[in-house]
């Protein structure tokens, strides 16, 4: 029997690679596609290892309308998964050009090719970057939108950019899935974030420097309404997260009528803060990874967290792994890249 098709543009990303292992491992067939602009090229070769099967890997844009379509109709796609695209909201600022072409361009000239094809459903990736910062408890799917920075803008414009191509038919089906703070690694600690220098997350500095590869992780701001003061996110497992994607499809896959675009978060519904998760780490590394606290960054709120009752009612999903889990996955990962590239310091 063929199996259901599932393109993963991105697929060599952080995310992308978390997705591909588990929608392979659920019986789907999976191309990636990436431009390896922002993913290791060895990536493809770790993941078969994983899966001890062979993956079929186009390297190419996004924005190459003709490759994209090609490649949905040669490998008989049912569904897209969307990830490729910039997400490091600080040079969003500076190059937001890049971002508007890398990521509105990118999913305009995607969804072009989808439309030129047999039509497969979407499942986009996008971010809670598009809530408008706010003091909710937790952030449910209704809760206001504005993004304050250039990258967030551009994942609300696609949102609305499928809406309206779902309306009018150019997509059959759609489903935005809004992630909070995805972090952790593969158990197998053989795919994981590699960020670029561009990237400005607390966990990457946080295994950094427990790498010895930074000297302190800067606490930005202990002064926020929070229990202690430091700010409060939700962190979800990027299996977890990626596990949420497999959800997605089989409701799409499942859902009749089509032509619906949902949006929805996937994140875990607790909150951590900034000392918290510096001490889940400590612990799990086995030594206190050591920190300062400085002024707050700008941008920041004090909290954000998820409501995720709408993914459990609706994707039949939930988070099930720990903030220690996540801190002990993290860095085994973060110690492979110590032995495999140790000149390569931030
Ligand atoms: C950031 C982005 C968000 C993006 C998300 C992806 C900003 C303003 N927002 O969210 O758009 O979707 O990453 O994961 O960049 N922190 C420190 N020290 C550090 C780094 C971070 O104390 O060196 C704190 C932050 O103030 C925050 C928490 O750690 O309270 C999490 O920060 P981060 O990992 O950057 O995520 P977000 O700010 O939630």
């Amino acid at each position: 029997m063929k199996k259901i098709g599932v393109l993963v543009t991105g697929g060599a990303g952080y995310i992308g690679s978390h997705v591909v292992v588990e929608l392979i491992e659920e019986g789907f067939g999976v191309v990636i596609l990436d431009n390896f602009e922002n993913a290791e090229s060895d990536v493809p070769q770790r993941l078969e290892r994983i899966v001890g099967d062979e993956i079929r890997v186009v390297r190419g844009d996004v924005r190459n309308g003709t490759l994209v379509a090609e490649t949905l109709k040669k490998s008989g796609i049912d569904i897209v998964v969307h990830l490729a695209g910039k997400k490091a909201v600080g040079e969003s600022f500076s190059k937001p050009l890049d971002y508007y072409d890398a990521n509105v361009g990118g999913a305009i000239s995607l969804l072009e090719a989808m439309q030129s094809s047999n039509k497969p459903a979407l499942v986009f990736s996008s971010s809670a970057t598009v809530y408008a910062p706010s003091d909710r408890m937790l952030l449910s799917e209704s809760a206001d939108l504005g993004p304050i920075n250039p990258y967030g803008r551009s994942k609300l414009m696609i949102e609305e950019i499928v809406s309206d191509a779902v309306i009018s038919g150019d997509l059959t089906s759609a489903i935005t899935l809004r992630y909070f703070n995805p972090v952790g690694a593969h158990p197998s600690a053989m795919i994981g974030e590699q960020p670029s220098n561009a990237s400005n997350n607390l966990f990457p500095f946080i295994a950094q420097t427990a790498a010895g590869w930074r000297e302190r992780v800067r606490v930005f701001g202990d002064d926020y309404p929070t229990p202690d003061g430091t700010g409060v996110r939700d962190y979800i497992h990027v299996v977890d997260l990626a596990r949420g994607h497999v959800a997605a499809i089989r409701h799409l896959m499942g859902r009749s009528p089509q032509g619906k675009h949902s949006k929805v978060n996937l994140g875990t519904g607790t909150g951590y803060s900034v000392k918290e998760a510096i001490d889940a780490f400590s612990q799990a590394c086995g030594f206190e990874v050591p920190h300062d606290i400085v002024g707050r960054r700008p941008g920041d709120v004090s909290t954000c967290v998820a409501d995720p009752r709408l993914a459990a009612e609706t994707l039949g999903w939930r988070a099930e792994m720990s903030l220690e889990r996540m801190c002990c996955d993290h860095w085994a990962f973060q110690r492979t890249l110590r032995d495999r590239r140790p000149d390569d310091r931030v």
